[in-house]
């Protein structure tokens, strides 16, 4: 994924402790090889953060807060794997993907094993798919995206497409699966039903959409999030009334995907999932040519072209930005939000578009010290602590990069990984980080930040961050 990024050679990054790692820069400085930007600390912290959240097969993203297997975390996560084993990369993948439904769905979450710490666990969804529990719901596609950046940065490209080789039917199916179920009627945009299958679950693009879905009379629970982390830094109670809400009426329907879509009074164009999806096709389209299924190709083609076209609704010219969109009402959603310069990373955005994007990011970030925020800090709903209404996070900082660095913005790209390397370097691995403060929030010893640094920061150079 990162042939787009061109990086100076840097030290080989396989640490597996903090002595590998110190003999890796030994190593580096008698070659004469940049150093990398991540402290070594830093690295040998992700490394063991991986293997602190590792329960055999599958990483939790943080202990207790969430116990499970997430999806896009888990996609995320191998990426990072794959800078220490790269046969416990695939490991999770498989992990993940046997949990597919037979219609192709990737469930947003694997309740590999019972836990008590998380709410709301396997016995609230009642999924019907045997023999593992899940949610009967998805989350953003990022799995083609990791199995090609662990095939691109491959020592062993050879075995490596052949762990690829046997994923690709999975991979292909959850696509169709998108298509399918949540764009019924050849939109070239999917539609999401539930906050959390965004990732992004109490964004402010959410709150005009959220606020036309109704609270029902549902069974009385106790939140465990706030068990696990301050009140401030989570969603709030009305939100998770809703989600609660929408799970109990999808499970009325037995999640059947024909009639969800139809009758959650959600139901958003999400532009990160639209961007993810549409980045992941291209990524999909490469490795069908490198595994020689290029009977694929064709009807992967069919997405980009479709999709692509889809992204010029969700461009908003005036605020220089583009934004998710409510099916319901037919209207654009409201808040400016960091999924808003992902069409960058998907490859959708013309290059009038990403010239405005970067104008707006770069007011964005002289408005906050650390990029990315994950609104925008002009906005009243900006709340640098919590969630997904203002705080950084690594992951979206690695998709935005990618995305600019594809249209030639070096320089910015280049501002957002010195920001990114100065938060886990000062302030250890967190969930996500206040972007005035630079402060550590959310989930300590969190998988997808340590992984981001094991598979992208750890090849920035010292003398670009
Ligand atoms: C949670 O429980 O907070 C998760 O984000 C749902 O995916």
């Amino acid at each position: 994924m990162m042939s787009v990024h061109s990086h100076p050679k840097l030290c080989p990054s396989s640490p597996t402790s903090v002595t590998d790692l110190s003999q890796l820069l030994d190593a580096c400085l008698e070659n004469s090889l940049p150093r990398p930007a991540l402290h070594v600390e830093t690295l040998a912290e992700a490394a063991s953060i991986l293997r602190l959240n590792d329960l055999g097969s599958y990483t939790v993203p943080s202990r207790g807060l969430y116990p499970y297997q997430w999806n896009w975390d888990a996609a995320l996560t191998a990426m990072g794997w794959a800078a220490l084993d790269e046969s416990r990369a695939f490991e999770e993948l498989k992990a993940l993907f046997s949990a597919q439904w037979e219609d192709g769905m990737v469930p947003h979450i694997v309740f590999h094993r019972a836990c008590h710490t998380y709410f709301p666990g396997p016995e609230i969804w009642g999924t019907p798919e045997a023999p593992r529990g899940t949610t009967g719901i998805t989350q953003p596609p990022v799995a083609v995206i990791a199995v090609r950046h662990i095939v691109e940065n491959s020592m062993r490209k050879g075995r490596a497409l052949e762990e690829a080789r046997g994923l690709f039917g999975n991979l292909l199916r959850s696509h169709r699966w998108f298509y399918a179920a949540r764009d019924p009627f050849n939109s070239g945009s999917v539609a999401t039903l539930h906050p959390w299958e965004s990732g992004m679950d109490n964004s402010a693009a959410w709150d005009k959409a959220m606020a036309n879905v109704p609270v029902d009379d549902i069974p009385p629970y106790t939140r465990r999030d706030l068990g696990h982390v301050d009140a401030s830094m989570r969603p709030q109670q009305a939100e998770y009334d809703r989600y609660l809400t929408l799970l109990y009426r999808f499970r009325e329907l037995n999640y059947d995907p024909n009639q969800l879509y139809h009758v959650s009074p959600f139901r958003v164009t999400d532009l990160c999932t639209n961007s993810v999806l549409q980045r992941a096709n291209y990524d999909l389209r490469w490795l069908a040519e490198e595994l020689g299924f290029l009977e694929s190709i064709p009807e992967i083609d069919n997405w980009l072209e479709k999709g692509h076209a889809a992204f010029e609704k969700l461009w908003d010219s005036s605020a220089g930005i583009f934004r998710s969109w409510d099916q319901i009402t037919d209207q654009p959603l409201d808040a400016a939000t960091s999924a808003g310069f992902l069409p960058l990373f998907a490859r959708a955005a013309t290059t009038e578009q990403a010239e405005k994007l970067v104008e707006t990011l770069e007011k964005w970030m002289d408005n906050v010290n650390f990029g990315v925020p994950s609104l925008d800090p002009e906005e009243a709903r900006f709340e640098p602590l919590r969630y997904w209404r203002g705080p950084v996070w690594v992951i979206v900082n690695y998709m935005i990069v990618d995305g600019l660095r594809h249209y030639g913005y070096d320089s910015l790209a280049e501002r957002i990984e010195t920001d990114t390397c100065d938060l886990v370097n000062t302030r250890g691995i967190h969930e996500y980080y206040d972007p005035i403060t630079g402060a550590g929030a959310g989930g300590s010893h969190f998988s997808w930040t340590a992984a981001m640094c094991l598979a992208w920061l750890d090849k920035i150079p010292a003398n670009s961050a």
